[in-house]
């Protein structure tokens, strides 16, 4: 397990057998995405720190500090910046 730190806020855990964009969304965020298949942009953010491993071809743009979350995992700890989501709506 490694740890995901969001936009210096949040620090989740992630496991292994999933992608940072459902690393994120299991630990109760919702994060922008579309495609969840590397050719939109849309979960684009960036890696201020870590390595991650992509499971996945990026078809979308990426300056070479970002990354497309939903085509790749934690190999390291890494920390993650410009990461659009939405906290869980929570119901009353
Ligand atoms: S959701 Fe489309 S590239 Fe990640």
């Amino acid at each position: 397990m490694a740890t995901v730190k969001i936009n210096k806020i949040i620090t989740i855990e992630s496991n292994p057998s999933n992608t940072l964009l459902e690393t994120m969304e299991q630990a109760g965020l919702e994060p922008e995405y579309n495609c969840r298949d590397g050719h939109c942009g849309a979960c684009r953010c960036t890696l201020l720190s870590g390595e991650v491993e992509y499971v996945g071809f990026a078809m979308a743009y990426t300056q070479s500090n970002e990354i497309l979350p939903c085509i790749c995992k934690a190999k390291t700890p890494v920390e993650l910046s410009d990461v659009n989501y939405q906290p869980k709506a929570k119901r009353a």
